[in-house]
């Protein structure tokens, strides 16, 4: 007598055709890669750009098979622009979400206050934005996508010199904040070992409103080029009263300019302004194409903040097909081996010394309501190798 379980084993084996499949396998288990990035709070601007950018090379990356046939997962926590809140979400991702490594976060002091949690959980944190020379001195779990102030003031100062052929400059910093008084010091060093003369250096506080003491004083002084290590805020309101008080000076910035204001019909004095940054559409195809896929996917141009937060997964995402485990040991070890790394911020980028990228810095000038390429300063320009 037949029994039920072969009547029904012949039934499946008529349906499927006559052949017997076995069960599909369960699909192999999700990556779980954490992202903390402030999408609230001051910074905000910042973070969803940044989350853009990820979100897009997560999904392109899955849909080309993931890493070995796994999809990588993301594990979001906003930390709304607070150090605080930055370390906590740091422990909620390491202790109770576990994930193998973490993208974050978007500033150098939030990635400073979330480190010392990857660090002593042994899990690898990368921070696409971070350019602060002491984040990565936090030990051998933190890195970082993106080239350091170093480099930036050295590489502005390269540019001041040589293509602007600036022989004098005056620098206009805000004391109290770390980024721009750490990028006047660098600027300063290497502008006057390259041969310039700095004529006037001002700075002026966190609240201030009025620059016009600064601008006078420097107007005073006649430079070739007017260096200001400052956020866009900032910057637009120098340029503005500059304006007023007849002076239209050479302006020069770093990547703290960053934002469409810039380009806003309101902002006065910026037009022809050169400013050093991590991205520029026009750099090459690579930004072109990746500019393409982001306008399409969410309606407008991608900010340098964009275009690293996607080149820094698709370097985790190496990193973790080449270390092949979960292991926070080797996952560290092979993002601290990756070299010829075509990215859209740059070409042949590698992981140097101590978790910092080496990369080419992006000369961007402020024109037409646009950002217009100006050029790349590559590593080597900047910081030619030593001769033996
Ligand atoms: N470099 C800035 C920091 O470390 C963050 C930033 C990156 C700002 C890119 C603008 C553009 O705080």
């Amino acid at each position: 007598m037949k029994t039920l379980i072969s009547i029904l084993f012949a039934t499946a084996t008529m349906l499927a055709g006559g052949r017997v499949d076995p069960a599909p396998p369960p699909p192999p288990p999700k990556i779980k890669v954490g992202l903390i990035v402030s999408t609230t709070g001051a910074l905000a601007s910042f973070g969803s750009d940044t989350k853009n950018g990820v979100d897009l090379a997560v999904q392109e990356i899955n849909k080309a098979g993931g890493i070995g046939g796994q999809e990588i997962e993301i594990v979001f926590q906003d930390c709304a622009s607070k150090p605080e809140e930055a370390e906590s979400a740091a422990k909620v991702l390491t202790a109770k979400k576990k994930v193998v490594a973490c993208i974050g976060c978007v500033a150098s002091g939030l990635t400073l206050a979330a480190g010392p949690v990857f660090q002593k959980a042994g899990v690898p944190l990368i921070s696409p934005t971070a350019t602060n020379p002491t984040v990565t001195q936090q030990g051998k779990m933190i890195f970082r996508g993106c080239f350091m102030d170093d480099f930036q003031g050295e590489g502005i100062a390269v540019y001041a010199f040589s293509d602007m052929k600036a022989k004098t400059a005056a620098i206009l910093s805000n004391q109290d904040d770390a980024y721009s008084t750490a990028l006047a010091g660098f600027f300063k060093d290497k502008f006057i070992e390259l041969g310039g003369k700095i004529v006037s250096e001002r700075s002026f506080r966190y609240t201030a409103e009025d620059y016009s003491t600064e601008i006078s004083a420097i107007k005073a002084a006649a430079p070739d080029v007017v260096f200001a290590p400052v956020y866009y805020n900032d910057l637009l309101a120098i340029a503005k009263q500059s304006k007023k008080l007849e002076y239209e000076p050479k302006l020069l910035g770093s990547d703290g300019w960053e934002s469409r204001q810039l380009l806003a019909e309101d902002a006065v004095g910026v037009e022809d302004s050169v400013f050093a940054n991590h991205f520029c559409t026009g750099q090459g195809q690579e930004a072109k194409a990746f500019a393409a896929s982001y306008q399409k996917e969410y309606g407008e141009e991608p900010s340098s903040l964009a275009a690293l937060g996607y080149d820094t997964v698709c370097m985790l995402a190496s990193a973790l097909a080449d270390a092949a485990t979960a292991d926070g040991d080797k996952i560290a070890e092979a993002l601290g081996a990756l070299k010829e790394f075509n990215g859209v911020t740059g070409k042949n980028i590698r992981m140097g010394k101590d978790r910092n990228p080496e990369k080419p810095l992006v000369m961007v000038k402020i024109q037409k309501g646009e950002f217009a390429f100006v050029r790349e300063l590559t590593y080597e320009e900047v910081r030619p190798p030593k001769k033996k």
